[in-house]
């Protein structure tokens, strides 16, 4: 198994260039299975959560062809309606091939992810979602079966505890888009992947309505086309690269991402006092002295502040002079980066689904576990700030969303290298 070895390095300087983002490339590539003619996709990142859409893809009977780096022609002419356990539990977001399954074959047959480290995962509103549309849906053997012989559009509220939800409302427009009738659809998530999932399907000849609002009108049509798309930026992992530049102090220019899809994050960090220069394509990071100032964030659907960029925030308030409260509504267990950063020597107390950070610490490296994307991120960017080498073990986490981390980390200035469990000192290793 592959580790990191990330040695503070002082502050980051260079340009460094965001990725097709992963949560909207993975129901993209869902959606593809929608019509039997190819969709060209650009800007797919290559990580190994897309591999392994792309294996289920070609289980279920498409054909996927790499054109060139980052583009791939996916033609799904004879498919069939069965994504089996073996190939889902690899990877959550495959339960949304559900709505591209039932809409094109009118059945499906999805083995139901489990939850995750991060905690529990259900899938109890793209179920309600399905029923809605008139779908005759059963729970057994760990499958969803799902009969929609006679589904139509209807209204549907898919509003749950926390809010909206991202995969489900992209299951629910994915499937009514070939719904007779016409579909409204309330407390859709408004996040820019499943705005970028509609634009798809737009292209694709589908008919919405209300495209990143909460309401959203589906007349369903019958049939849909090839297109050709290019896959929108990762906001999630450009925040990730301002973060690290505002950890090292440096002076680092994000490319390739529209500020306004991160808004409550930039906002949060102006708050803080980092200074910024925004473009309309592209985010400076510049340096400054003295702390940054404590923040109060509580993460929430979009527009809210995301619950992606929860972590790495909670590296950098290690650093910043005060009492900084981070408070998670979407999964309030998402915390498993809080005892690997105390390990560095960061103070963090978890109070319910908050944490509660004192700045700014000294950290120091030690060997450190991943236990998730965004904790992985974390810790890399407390090692940044870190005296010393910090080996950070499990890093298939990160590899599942970032694509070429350290490569771009590297060319700005970060002491990060990819090196094998093998070369890591014995004492250091995780049995
Ligand atoms: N929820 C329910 N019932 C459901 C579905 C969700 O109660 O049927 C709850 C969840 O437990 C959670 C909240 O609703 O409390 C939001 O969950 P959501 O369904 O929006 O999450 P998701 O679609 O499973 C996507 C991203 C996650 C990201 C969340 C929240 C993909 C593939 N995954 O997950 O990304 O954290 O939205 O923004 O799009 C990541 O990239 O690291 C990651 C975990």
């Amino acid at each position: 198994m592959d580790v990191f070895k990330v040695s503070g390095n002082g502050p980051l300087h260079g340009e460094i260039q965001v990725s097709g983002a992963k949560n909207a490339a993975l129901p993209i590539l869902a959606a593809t299975l929608l019509t039997e003619e190819p969709v060209v996709l650009r800007n797919v990142p290559d990580l190994s959560d897309m591999r392994s859409m792309l294996e289920i893809l070609q289980h279920v009977g498409a054909e996927t062809r790499q054109l060139e780096p980052g583009a791939w022609e996916i033609r799904s002419q004879k498919i069939s309606h069965i994504a089996p356990y073996e190939l889902v539990r690899k990877m959550r977001a495959s339960v949304c091939l559900l709505g591209p399954l039932v809409a094109r074959l009118g059945k499906a047959e999805v083995s139901i992810p489990g939850g995750c480290v991060i905690g529990p995962r259900p899938i109890d509103l793209h179920i309600k979602g399905l029923k809605k549309l008139n779908c005759q849906v059963e729970i057994a053997n760990g499958y969803v079966y799902v009969d929609a012989s006679n589904m139509r559009g209807g209204p549907i509220f898919l509003g749950g505890r926390s809010g909206s939800t991202v995969t489900g409302t992209a299951n629910i427009v994915m499937a009514a888009v070939l719904a007779p009738g016409t579909t409204r659809l309330e407390c859709a998530a408004c996040e820019p992947e499943v705005v970028d999932l509609c634009r798809l399907l737009i292209k694709m000849g589908a008919q919405i309505k209300g495209i990143g609002s909460p309401e959203l009108t589906i007349t369903g049509v019958e049939k849909l086309h090839g297109c050709e798309h290019s896959v929108i930026a990762d906001r999630i992992e450009a925040g990730t690269f301002v973060i690290a530049g505002a950890i090292t102090r440096g002076d680092v220019t994000v490319k390739g991402i529209a500020p306004q899809l991160l808004g409550a994050f930039l906002d949060k960090l102006e708050e803080a006092g980092l200074p910024m220069e925004l473009g309309d394509d592209y985010i400076r990071v510049l340096p400054y002295q003295g702390s940054l100032k404590p923040l109060d964030v509580i993460t929430l659907p979009h527009p809210g502040y995301p619950t992606d960029l929860q972590a790495q925030l909670s590296a950098l308030m290690t650093q910043t002079e005060g009492l900084s409260i981070i408070t998670e509504r979407i999964y309030p267990n998402r915390f498993m980066h809080v005892p690997e950063l105390q390990r560095m020597g960061a103070d963090i107390a978890i109070e319910g689904p908050s944490a509660i950070i004192k700045g700014a610490s000294k950290l120091s490296g030690a060997p450190v576990m991943a236990s998730d994307l965004r904790a992985s991120a974390a810790l890399i960017l407390a090692a940044f700030a870190a005296s010393g080498d910090t080996w950070i073990q499990r890093i298939y986490h990160l590899d599942r969303g970032y694509e070429h981390f350290e490569q771009k980390l590297s060319a700005i200035g970060a002491k990060i290298e990819r090196l094998s469990d093998k070369e890591m000192p014995k004492e250091l290793l995780d049995e």
